[in-house]
């Protein structure tokens, strides 16, 4: 069954000690509340073992290597980001295919790693402002999600949670608008539905992200194709993230 989900992607803040602190009061507030979405906080390599103890919140990686182990100096496995408690891997997100030259090609590798280590991986795809603006974004997301993730079998990609993320919007404080998000995430259930079947399209959580707030949260979510969230700024801070967690 498809799920309503609202990630936060911390992106590279937190101290270890001031991430736990946060997990601790992220969940003292949502204790005794009815929750209508899983929640995830998507935390540093450093932070998940200790989050993933200190609390009973779903924790997800940022990334994990494209290999499964050996002299890659520096680099974090799959299976190491499993055996921390993570349930989830954050790939493809727009700041690690610009800034750190991830390809389809290789975030295929590491959906495929993710997998095997029985990690979900939350799989990111959006186009930039100039890729929109030549009107080419529906082939650009249908390429990066056919490139990287086509050839799983029906069964693995049911465990792929897809984070639509346009890259106008990430950081800049401008939303897509709900017609917008919707739009391209009816194209992505139609992109699933013609390869996989309508089933297991129904069946996927696709997730918005781009300077979605408490503020924006209720109606980006009451959209029929958009699942829940995957969120930056706003998931940093616990009176910010709880309202947009409250969009459901
Ligand atoms: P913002 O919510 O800060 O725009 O970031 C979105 C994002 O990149 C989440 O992965």
């Amino acid at each position: 069954m498809r799920k309503n989900i609202v990630a936060g992607n911390w992106k590279m803040n937190k101290s270890l000690q001031e991430g736990v602190e946060f997990a601790k009061a992220l969940e003292a507030a949502l204790a005794g509340k009815t929750l209508k979405c899983e929640v995830i906080v998507g935390t540093p390599f450093i932070h998940l073992a200790s989050v993933a103890s200190a609390t009973k919140l779903n924790v997800a990686a940022q990334n994990c290597a494209d290999k499964a182990s050996g002299a890659y100096t520096g680099e974090v496995s799959a299976a190491m980001v499993a055996s921390t408690g993570a349930k989830y891997v954050i790939l493809g997100h727009s700041e690690r295919r610009s800034y750190y030259g991830e390809t389809d090609a290789i975030l295929k590798e590491k959906v495929l790693l993710a997998l095997e280590n029985g990690l979900s991986p939350i799989f990111c795809i959006g186009e930039t402002k100039e890729e929109r603006e030549k009107n080419v974004h529906f082939d650009v997301v249908k390429s990066q999600t056919v490139n990287a993730l086509f050839e799983l079998s029906a069964e693995d990609f049911s465990k792929i949670v897809i984070a639509y993320e346009p890259v106008w919007a990430i950081g800049t404080g401008l939303t897509a608008t709900s017609a917008q998000a919707q739009e391209m995430h009816a194209f992505i259930r139609e992109t699933i539905a013609e390869k996989y079947g309508k089933e297991v399209a129904d069946n996927t959580s696709i997730l918005y992200g781009g300077s979605a707030n408490g503020g924006n949260a209720k109606e980006l979510f009451s959209c029929p194709d958009i699942d829940g969230g995957l969120i930056g700024g706003a998931s940093l801070d616990v009176e910010k993230f709880i309202p947009v967690i409250e969009g459901f």
